[in-house]
């Protein structure tokens, strides 16, 4: 029997646990950082090497984390539905968890590009950083594979395809506050069932029969899993 279609739409709360901070919880790292310093266009025009280096900290601190309980058992469900993750993660913690289909739509940070808009190759990244200086080989400076602030989400369409097929949609670790991607969730189907796993209250009130767990990621996750397992949703 084909197996039901699962999406996963994930924000940065999935990996809050693996000791990655969010960007709008209490500590998050907009409390830190403006992000109109280094999260968009105008920012990587201004000041390039602050911009490198703000990502380059991030990308060590990924590199040491590690996919916590949440990620891995999303990665369970793979055995009785065919699940895709969307994440707005630009972290690989789905991927090293084991999921098998998961598409970034702000980026992957173990990823560089071009600047020159014509070069659509993405360079992978194998240390910690990138430099001032770092370019591709016809000579363009590299950035980070990230989608900035005032940038189009290329792979926008794709993922509104892979909700409208969803037959169980599970959001979790997102204040759903950045848009596009927050719209996303909208395009799920009337007949499919919706999961709420996060913390803190997130308002879809237009959303029908949206089920609530106000849990962290780490033990919602696994719960809803078990569930989804024992009772597959027919
Ligand atoms: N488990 C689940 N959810 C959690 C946990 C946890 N342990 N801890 C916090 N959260 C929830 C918060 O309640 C909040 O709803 O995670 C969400 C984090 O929200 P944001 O910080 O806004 O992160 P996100 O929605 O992923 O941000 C979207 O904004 O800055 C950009 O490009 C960046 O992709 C990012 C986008």
């Amino acid at each position: 029997m084909k197996k039901k279609k699962l999406v996963v739409f994930s924000g940065a709360g999935i990996s809050a646990e693996s000791g990655l901070r969010t960007f709008r919880d209490s500590d998050g790292l907009w409390e830190e950082y403006n992000v109109m310093d280094v999260a968009t266009p105008e920012a990587w025009v201004k000041d390039q090497e602050l911009v490198l280096e703000f990502y380059n900290k991030r990308r060590a601190q990924i590199l040491e984390a590690k996919p916590n309980l949440a990620h891995i058992s999303l990665v369970e469900l793979e055995k009785a539905y065919d699940v895709t993750v969307i994440t707005q993660n630009i972290d690989d913690l789905h991927e090293r968890a084991g999921s098998r289909h998961v598409v970034h739509l702000h980026g992957n940070i173990r990823y560089a590009r071009s600047t020159n808009p014509k070069d659509q190759h993405l360079y992978p990244i194998s240390g910690d950083n990138l430099n001032f200086g770092d370019k591709c080989p016809a000579g363009f400076q590299l950035r980070p594979h990230v989608v900035w602030f005032g940038e189009e989400v290329p792979l926008l369409p794709v993922a509104q395809k892979i909700v409208e097929g969803a037959d169980v949609l599970i959001i979790t670790g997102t204040s759903l506050t950045v848009y596009p991607a927050a719209n996303l969730v909208r395009y799920a189907g009337f007949r499919c069932k919706k999961f709420l796993v996060d913390p803190h209250t997130i308002h879809l009130n237009d959303i029908d029969g949206l089920e609530i767990i106000k849990e962290k990621a780490s033990s919602g996750i696994p719960k809803l899993a078990q569930q989804l397992l024992l009772e597959p949703v027919g």
